[in-house]
């Protein structure tokens, strides 16, 4: 340790000092120490399961999650996902028509899908997420960025939203429903802000068909966890959480029932595109 903040005094690179606690401090995966500043509550040995399915009880665990893998969320997701993470934002964001003006993003985390539907098509989009942590590192992104002006951000629950009715021309979600109570009545509720005629779409995790699943098995039961165990305690957590997760979400809910969701939310025309070998699915349909 002592060597160690001797040699970040000197460093040119402006390394942090490392005071031996070691919830606040990770190893990136460049091997450089890395302050987490928001990670101190996650602990190695959080409970890492899903709770019951009180609405309260899942938004204090997502926003307990997220608040602990918030720090340098977009890269290490990236590095994660074997950079897969940023074409899956590419997908979603190329299924919202370019005459969609006003769009909501929710579960936007950082905007990074914001920031690229503002980017695509000047548009106004309104970004909204659960979590403060989230929102942080979302506004320090678009400081930096000029489509800025254009990007709302809002702290809300995609359950409860708080617009009026068909008050936008899209809704976007991205990884949202493993952390509502009730996904079709939250499908519903997102719905009710398309305008008819409007478009929404979702990106989810998925369950690769074999023999891919093997692979992904391996990925998401070996590699995540101790992947996060390198980068942070938060990151840890949220390695631990996303296999059993997204896998029993998946068999729980096939395809066509989630399609069936849709449709009674009052989208027609829904459709499905598996990406990397179904390890992510983007979903999207028009109101009717
Ligand atoms: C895996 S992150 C995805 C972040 C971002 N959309 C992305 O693709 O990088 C899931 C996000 O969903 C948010 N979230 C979870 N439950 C939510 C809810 N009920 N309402 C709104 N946001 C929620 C979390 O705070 C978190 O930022």
């Amino acid at each position: 340790m002592y060597v160690y903040n001797v040699l970040c005094a000197r460093s040119p690179l402006r390394l942090p000092a490392w005071d031996g606690r070691r919830e606040r401090y990770g190893l990136s995966s460049f091997g450089v120490w890395v302050r987490d500043p928001l990670d101190t509550p996650a602990r190695y040995d959080a409970p890492v399961a899903r709770p019951s399915p009180d609405p309260r009880a899942l938004h204090a665990f997502a926003q307990a999650l997220f608040e602990g893998a918030s720090y340098r969320y977009d890269r290490v997701a990236s590095w994660l996902s074997y950079g897969q993470y940023r074409r899956w934002h590419r997908f979603i964001v190329s299924t919202v028509p370019p005459g969609a003006h006003r769009v909501l993003d929710v579960a936007t985390g950082t905007a990074a899908v914001a920031f690229l539907l503002a980017q695509r098509v000047p548009r106004r989009v309104v970004a909204l997420d659960l979590s403060a942590a989230m929102l942080q590192e979302a506004a320090r992104r678009l400081a930096r960025v000029q489509t800025a002006g254009r990007i709302f951000l809002v702290r809300g629950a995609a359950e409860t939203l708080p617009f009026p009715d068909a008050s936008f021309d899209a809704v976007t979600f991205t990884f949202l429903l493993r952390y509502v109570a009730d996904p079709p009545a939250a499908l519903r509720e997102l719905g009710r802000v398309v305008r008819p005629g409007g478009w929404m779409a979702s990106l989810e995790f998925g369950l690769p068909d074999l023999p891919w699943r093997w692979f992904w098995w391996l990925h998401t039961r070996v590699v995540l966890p101790l992947a996060g165990l390198c980068v942070s305690p938060g990151w840890y957590r949220v390695g631990r959480f996303l296999g059993p997760s997204i896998e029993s979400f998946c068999r729980a809910h096939p395809f066509p029932e989630v399609r069936a969701w849709w449709e009674a939310a009052g989208f027609v025309g829904v459709r499905r595109r598996r990406l990397s070998f179904g390890a992510a699915e983007v979903v999207w349909g028009r109101k009717r």
